[in-house]
């Protein structure tokens, strides 16, 4: 991916292109002072204002090519609304709108005055840096694996943004290294598995290693027998795509500092095994390995950034299949934590993976904290819809601090709870425990099945069914929740 330059300039100068907010009365924001040519800005605007030409309603845009008497070659206008009643949702709409605006035009030096906060400013200048630059970064990405075909890749022509303000370039790297995180995640999700495979996914790894250079270490399903991951290799078993536990350390901390780890389910395609999905949109189950590729994001967004922090990344890769070889309803099993699983459903898969995971990171690397991710249940989807990702934990500051950094990325969780009541509902005659618990709350009873391989470390569970994937007619992997994780992580730094 191409990446922007972005440099800070306290006096507006020389660019071919100025991005100018423009509010819904069909004013300059007042935020934005001594521009060159202000005063003639004005005019054109107010005219273009009552002709009814741009009327600066929100996340609208008008590019103007070599206005009259302004010494630019390119304006562009992008409609703020009433002021006033500015959200976080709508000022990041406006961000969007300008980079596909630029998106079709020469522009290449690009002067941005699109940065203040939305009131009540609880947000600040840093913070409108960091989206102004994630955004426009991020306007870059195109699915372009070689199975699309025909499609000519996008060629983004900005080089260069310059902030009319002084240097904030933390934000800045912030955003773009987090633009290119999600990019990769996006990338992976939106591949079909029998190009994205649980191979694909450990060559991803070992390139990163290899750019970034931090360690990897792939295990295969031999080994993983051996071991006795008998849960994940109960749902690997039913494949003969093999199986991969991808392993990757990220040490830029204190050589003795325990690591923060994180674990993302990589189903490469669920089909629900012998407790088959139906037929409908069962396609959008190769974005079932989206925790994975969350993983696989923010190692790659931590490469560009190179912060002092240790993490690993765990992430058990598999496909989820039906054969004369795969589990059945009923089956039990025994997990490397010894416990054993009655299951009852090989539809819920993704636990089942992500126990053993959970059982490996803890042995072997001892971590701080596990923040795990999955597009675990369609429940969650049901209780929260699109807009947030379910969150559960077992420590509250952990939970806290990763909401905090969600709601400033605007990339959100919402907590739901965890308990006793729920974890009754795993119960089985047949083994410790079945790996389903009925209809009632399954986002819940899910993360209560993990639970129950956490040891003794602080633990967050994110399901991320409702928000990795849009369907519809933007049908594709979102990134998410790649930009919250770097916040959170860097935040830890801060801590
Ligand atoms: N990968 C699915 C969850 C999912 C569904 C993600 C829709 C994204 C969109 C998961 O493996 C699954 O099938 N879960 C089951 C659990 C049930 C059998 C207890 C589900 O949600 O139906
Ligand atoms: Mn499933
Ligand atoms: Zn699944």
């Amino acid at each position: 991916m191409k990446h922007i330059q972005f440099t800070f300039q306290t006096e507006y100068p020389q660019a071919d292109t100025l991005i100018l907010p423009v509010n819904s009365q069909g004013e300059i924001h007042p935020a934005v002072q001594n521009l060159s040519n202000q005063a003639a800005l004005t005019t054109l605007i107010q005219q273009l204002h009552q002709s009814g030409d741009f009327l600066g309603k929100l996340a609208s845009t008008l590019l103007l090519v070599q206005p009259t008497q302004i010494e630019m070659q390119r304006v562009l206008l992008v409609g703020m609304g009433d002021i006033e009643k500015l959200t976080v949702k709508g000022y990041l709409s406006t961000l969007n709108s300008a980079a596909k605006a630029l998106d079709h035009s020469g522009a290449t030096q690009v002067v941005s005055a699109l940065i203040f906060s939305p009131p009540p400013s609880q947000q600040d200048l840093t913070w409108a840096i960091y989206h102004h630059s994630q955004v426009f970064q991020h306007s870059f990405y195109d699915y372009s694996h070689e199975s699309r075909g025909e499609h000519s890749p996008k060629e983004p022509k900005v080089e260069h943004i310059i902030y009319p303000c002084h240097k904030q370039e933390q934000p800045a790297q912030q955003g773009q290294a987090t633009a290119i995180g999600m990019a990769l995640t996006q990338e992976l999700a939106n591949m079909p598995s029998n190009f994205c495979t649980p191979t694909f996914l450990a060559e991803t790894a070992i390139e990163l290693g290899k750019t970034y250079g931090y360690d990897i270490h792939i295990l295969d399903r031999e080994e993983m027998i051996e071991m006795g991951m008998g849960s994940f290799m109960a749902v690997a078993q039913g494949g003969d795509t093999p199986p991969k536990m991808i392993c990757l350390s990220y040490r830029g901390g204190e050589k003795n500092q325990a690591p923060i780890a994180l674990v993302g389910k990589g189903v490469t395609f669920d089909t629900g095994g012998i407790s088959l999905k139906p037929g409908a949109a069962m396609d959008e189950m190769k974005y079932d390995m989206g925790g994975a590729a969350t993983v696989l994001g923010v190692f790659k967004a931590l490469g560009e950034l190179k912060p002092n922090i240790n993490v690993v990344g765990v992430i058990p890769a598999t496909e989820n299949m039906p054969s004369g070889n795969a589990i059945k309803p009923g089956d039990v099993v025994t997990s490397l934590s010894g416990q054993t699983i009655e299951i009852l459903n090989t539809d819920a898969e993704g636990r089942l993976i992500l126990c053993d995971a959970l059982t490996y990171t803890q042995q072997t690397y001892q971590p701080s904290k596990i923040i795990d991710m999955a597009t675990l249940t369609g429940a969650c989807i049901i209780a929260l819809g699109h807009h947030v990702s379910a969150i559960l934990g077992n420590n509250q500051a952990l939970v806290d601090s990763l909401i905090q950094a969600g709601e400033t990325t605007y990339d959100r969780f919402w907590q739901m709870p965890l308990g006793e009541e729920w974890d009754e509902q795993l119960k089985s005659n047949f083994a410790d425990m079945a790996n389903i618990g009925g209809r009632a709350a399954g986002t819940i009873t899910a993360a209560q099945f993990l639970a129950r391989f956490i040891e003794d470390t602080d633990w967050a569970h994110l399901d991320i069914a409702g928000t990795a994937w849009v369907s519809g007619s933007k049908k594709g992997a979102t990134g998410r929740p790649v930009a919250a994780l770097v916040q959170y992580l860097l935040n830890d730094l801060k801590a």
